[in-house]
């Protein structure tokens, strides 16, 4: 049986060759397909997710590194991989809830997950009131953004207000936060089923951001049983099988929020930290999920012909 993997890819990165190499010692074939040169095919014969000639569907795994805004593009396909039988590490909601950092909190927050105070807002008025009922100072996040871009910080309402208004010019639709008090630090779990890889971030020289894109540096981590267990429920609660959580401490001890789930962490660069094979481990679980979907859907396709021959009979 040749187990067949295709990683779809919104932006090139040491990140993506990272899990390619990774892939090959796993799977039988591996293709990498760029999200750009994908087709999205509804016709008489059904559903097809095509790439150049090769139709998606007819792989056993479909792995998808997608940000922003290409998780829109791709919001349906999950639910045709499902349909299809294709294993793919994301849930059928979950990249619509993954697109949207205000979404993505209600989600968590319904799920009764720590998260910060959050509104959602259009306008410059509506957001300054927004911001007096959070107390200055506020966070405030393009819905869409990812690697720190898209995050900002207001002291006060004369930091605020020419921030929204650009925004607003920009047709930008707002998520504006609690600050949680912090030293520019956070902790990235990465989520692989229900394994977890932490270390923490720490942001460069008067940066709120952490992120390893906006100048973080990486350090070991030991994670508590608490913030484990939240952020394996935050992943199955968003529906991934492998994601990224960002944990923000507070001030209070032992006092901790889910700052976002991210749908694609990286994780070139991380070994060092965590100390293990980290694209190995993921690809390790991929194929096993892989391999426990195929003989599912096998059984479903037994099941569902003798049904039939049976009313048939
Ligand atoms: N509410 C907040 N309070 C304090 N710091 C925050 C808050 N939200 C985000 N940050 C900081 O900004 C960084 C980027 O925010 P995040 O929402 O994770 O956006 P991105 O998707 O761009 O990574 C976080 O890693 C954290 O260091
Ligand atoms: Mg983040």
């Amino acid at each position: 049986m040749r187990i067949k993997c295709a990683i779809i890819y919104g932006e090139e990165s040491d990140q993506h060759h990272v899990l390619m190499d990774s892939a090959k010692d796993y799977f039988d074939k591996v293709l990498a397909v760029p999200m750009d040169s994908l087709r999205v095919v509804y016709n008489e014969e059904g559903i097809k997710i095509m790439y150049k000639t090769t139709d998606l569907t007819d792989f056993d795994c479909v792995f998808l590194r997608v940000f922003g805004n290409e998780m829109l593009f791709g919001e349906n396909i999950p639910e045709i991989l499902e349909t299809e039988g294709v294993y793919t590490q994301v849930d059928v909601d979950s990249l619509t809830i993954a697109s949207n950092k205000f979404y993505m909190i209600k989600v968590m927050e319904d799920g009764d997950l720590p998260v910060p105070k959050t509104s959602y807002t259009l306008s410059t008025t509506e957001t300054e009131r927004a911001a007096e009922s959070l107390n200055y100072p506020v966070i405030i996040k393009i819905i869409s953004g990812y690697g720190g871009k898209g995050v900002m910080k207001a002291n006060q309402k004369s930091d605020l207000t020419p921030i929204i208004d650009t925004l607003t010019l920009f047709e930008q639709d707002i998520c504006l936060q609690e600050y949680i008090e912090n030293p520019g630090e956070d902790i990235r779990i990465i989520i692989i089923g229900d394994q977890t890889y932490a270390y923490k971030r720490i942001g460069g020289r008067e940066e709120f951001r952490s992120n390893i894109s906006a100048g973080g540096k990486r350090e070991p981590y030991e994670l508590s049983e608490e913030m484990e267990e939240v952020a394996v429920k935050a992943a199955k609660i968003c529906g991934f099988d492998f994601c990224g959580i960002d944990i923000i401490e507070g001030q209070e001890n032992g006092d901790f929020f889910i700052g976002e789930v991210n749908a694609s962490p990286g994780i070139a660069g991380t070994e060092e930290v965590i100390e293990e094979p980290i694209a190995d481990l993921l690809m390790e679980y991929l194929y096993e999920q892989t391999l426990k979907k195929k003989t599912e859907t096998k059984k479903r396709f037994k099941k569902e012909t003798k049904e039939k021959k049976e009313s048939e009979d």
